[in-house]
């Protein structure tokens, strides 16, 4: 059985790879992997058919490879390439449990940032007295803001950073701004972490196929820095999680600890610019193959 790789199609030109993954798709080819192209607008938009219609019945399994996806449209997916015969290799289940905060928190709480959380649709920042029963779990000193799956880190001080969550004002006025600007993309709901702090020097992302770290690349957001983080602790969650290819951004503590600032799915995370990925692929490779 060979392992295939449904990448996000050139939103410009159907009929080949988006340049953005052009490498990845070489790169999965080498490895022996069959590529097939998924119109990820059209998945956005809730037309499965259209979004499948490259898709070549019978084909598969698949890993996705591309753009994020909401949940519910990763379900779609599913769904979609089964009635054509394929299938995915992760199945929605645990796409939702390695992509969003809430599905791997408990798994590894002992190793991020203590959190909470409230299921939420876009536009309905809570009232400050619910921001602080929400946050009362929380030590009252500085903390982090998200949705279950994305922060605004590029607008730190506005919507992502709160100084101190003694102060019910600052925190409803960061959670307002987070919504406004995350608006429609809203993901899941709020999450509120501890701030944690981290020495200089970027996050090291992990790419962990079957519970083994097969690939440690930089972080996207600081693509020159790569540090090599301790995985002692971090190898038994990843397994205990039982999700097939996953990632998981370790920043350094002050303190000298390892800790794990995100988990995502191997198929959605980013890769940094410059890195190459061969390793990943052929492990992917042949994982899929059920060798
Ligand atoms: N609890 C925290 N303590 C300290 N810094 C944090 C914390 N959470 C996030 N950050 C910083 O903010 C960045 C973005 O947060 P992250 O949860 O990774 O969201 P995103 O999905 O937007 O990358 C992290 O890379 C880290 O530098
Ligand atoms: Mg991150």
């Amino acid at each position: 059985m060979s392992t295939g790789y449904l990448f996000c199609s050139d939103p410009l030109a159907a009929g080949r790879p988006d340049p953005f993954f052009a490498a990845e798709v070489a790169c999965a080819r080498r490895s022996g992997g069959e590529t097939a192209l998924l119109d990820h607008d059209a998945l956005l938009a809730g037309d499965t058919e259209a979004a499948l219609a490259r898709v070549p019945r019978d084909s598969g399994p698949y890993w996705y490879r591309g753009w994020m996806v909401p949940v519910s449209r990763y379900e779609e997916l599913d769904q979609g390439l089964r009635a054509r015969g394929c299938g995915l290799l992760t199945p929605a289940p645990d796409f939702g449990r390695a992509h969003e905060l809430p599905g791997w928190y408990d798994v590894f709480a002992d190793l991020t940032p203590r959190s909470v959380w409230r299921p939420l649709p876009p536009g309905t920042p809570p009232s400050g007295p619910a921001l602080a029963a929400l946050t009362a779990p929380l030590h009252p000193g500085p903390a982090v803001v998200k949705d279950f799956v994305k922060s605004r880190k590029h607008e730190w001080d506005e919507a992502c950073f709160v100084p101190s969550l003694a102060h019910t004002d600052k925190l409803s006025a960061v959670v307002r701004r987070f919504f406004e600007l995350q608006d429609d993309s809203l993901a899941g709901g709020l999450v509120v972490r501890e701030y944690e702090p981290f020495v200089p020097g970027g996050e090291a992302r992990v790419w962990w196929v079957d519970g083994e770290p097969v690939l440690t690349t930089a972080h996207p957001d600081s693509p020159a820095e790569l540090p090599a983080p301790c995985l002692t602790a971090v190898r038994p969650a990843v397994r205990a999680l039982g999700c097939r290819w996953v990632t998981t951004d370790l920043a350094l503590r002050e303190d000298g600890v390892w800790r794990v600032v995100e988990v995502g799915d191997g198929q959605v995370s980013g890769l940094p610019a410059g890195s190459d990925p061969s390793p990943l692929f052929d492990a992917l490779t042949l994982a899929g193959s059920g060798r």
